[in-house]
């Protein structure tokens, strides 16, 4: 046996620890920084809040709220000139993955030449950045803790996946309260995405010990909340284990990587503009039920339905696949995630999406199965339809 595991974070966990932001930095000794976030979470009051704390210990703040969904290179080399020009001593990013990533993608660039694109890949980065604290305000991407920033090329229309040393944040305050009014679609959307992440990392080919006992409880996690958030999102209990899964969920995937889904979903948001986790929702049940032709597959999924409370037991591998897989899509159809053509997705862009998918090149060959063009071709069109699992055709000669 041998793997690689490690995480760039030193996280703290709980209620009310966003409160904590000044003393952090005064510990770190900045008494400048540059404060990441978008308009959304500016809206929801988030922002003021956290910019009291720092305040409150004499931390002099550059805000900088240029951020946009499926974050663009396009914006990072004035924010970066910003940031040197003011010499700020840390960054902070507050928001969803798309702000946790600009800020990282910033903080690159403060100490390294721009740009961002020759960094594209893992451990490209040479110079040592800023410290940069994440405050997650989704349970998605689970960014706080990877050493991973997610940045569209829109010349070459792809995302960037850089990562490695010198990438991650060096300090998380991941606090359940900053949830507590997230929309339901985008309860459900970054829910869903985080719930792929621990699936995809549970079968990748990458998988380790460490990463699968953080995929497991993550899926545990996720798919026993993500309703109730999606429901009733003054559930504190249910907002907590949501937030606590998703960064477990980054826990599993920064080692072991995501695949076919998210090398689908990649190209939903470039060609098509479809949010992340509404890319990967939409499209899970269905490249998940392609690899399930895989009887390894199958056997992993029957642990990610045994984590997720689906009677598993006594059932031959590929029933116990099938019954998860229905599982999954259940949880879906309850947070009503759109099919693709319901989130305005056409047929025409099909062929390129299937294309750009083959030469997301990380998480296919993180993916458990081979896939060809027309694979994907298909997976497409189940989504589109939003089709029942037990319509899908190459499973009914399987399945009894
Ligand atoms: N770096 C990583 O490890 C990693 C992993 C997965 C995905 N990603 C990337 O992260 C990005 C997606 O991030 P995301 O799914 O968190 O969405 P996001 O950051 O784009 O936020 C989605 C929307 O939610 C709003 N929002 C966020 N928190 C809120 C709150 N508490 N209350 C009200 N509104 C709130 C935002 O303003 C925004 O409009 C994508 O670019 C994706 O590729 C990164
Ligand atoms: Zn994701």
């Amino acid at each position: 046996m041998e793997f690689q595991y490690g995480i760039p974070s030193q996280a703290t966990f709980g209620h009310g620890v966003v409160k904590k932001v000044g003393e952090v930095l005064s510990e770190l000794e900045a008494t400048k920084v540059l404060f990441v976030c978008d308009e959304g979470v500016k809206k929801a009051g988030i922002v003021d809040k956290v910019q009291t704390y720092m305040e409150e210990k004499n931390v002099a703040i550059v805000p900088y709220s240029n951020v946009v969904p499926n974050p663009p290179e396009t914006v990072l080399d004035e924010g970066a000139d910003l940031a040197k020009k003011e010499q700020v001593e840390a960054v902070v990013a507050v928001g969803g993955g798309s702000s946790i990533d600009t800020a990282k993608a910033l903080n690159i660039l403060i100490t390294n030449p721009t740009p961002i694109n020759q960094y594209d890949g893992i451990n490209n980065i040479k110079n040592p950045t800023k410290p940069l604290i994440a405050i997650p305000t989704t349970s998605g991407t689970g960014s706080e803790v990877t050493s991973i920033t997610v940045i569209t090329d829109t010349k070459q229309k792809k995302k960037m996946v850089i990562g490695g040393r010198h990438c991650g944040a060096d300090i998380a305050l991941v606090d359940p309260e900053l949830t507590m009014g997230l929309p339901p679609t985008i309860t459900a959307a970054t829910g869903m995405d985080a719930l792929t992440h621990g699936i995809e990392s549970y079968v990748s080919n990458f998988a380790s010990v460490p990463s699968d006992v953080n995929g497991l409880k993550a899926i545990e996690l996720i798919s026993n909340n993500i309703v109730e958030a999606y429901q009733n999102g003054n559930n504190v209990e249910a907002r907590t284990n949501m937030l606590l899964g998703s960064m477990l969920a980054g826990y599993a995937f920064n080692s072991a990587l995501l695949g076919l889904v998210h090398a689908i979903a990649h190209p939903l948001s470039v060609y098509c503009g479809l949010p992340h986790g509404v890319a990967n929702a939409s499209t899970l049940s269905y490249a998940m039920a392609f690899n399930a032709r895989d009887e390894n597959v199958q056997k992993l999924y029957r642990d990610i339905g045994r984590s997720m409370g689906v009677q598993v037991d006594g059932l031959s591998d590929v029933d116990a696949a099938y019954k998860t897989l229905e599982a999954i899509k259940s949880l879906s159809d309850q947070v009503q995630i759109p099919t693709l053509s319901e989130a305005g997705v056409k047929r025409e862009q099909f062929d390129v999406l299937a294309e750009a998918t083959l030469n997301e090149e990380i998480s296919i060959m993180a993916n458990p199965t081979k896939v060809t063009k027309e694979d994907v071709l298909e997976i497409l069109d189940l989504a589109y339809l939003g089709s029942d699992i037990q319509d899908i055709k190459y499973l009914q000669s399987t399945v009894k």
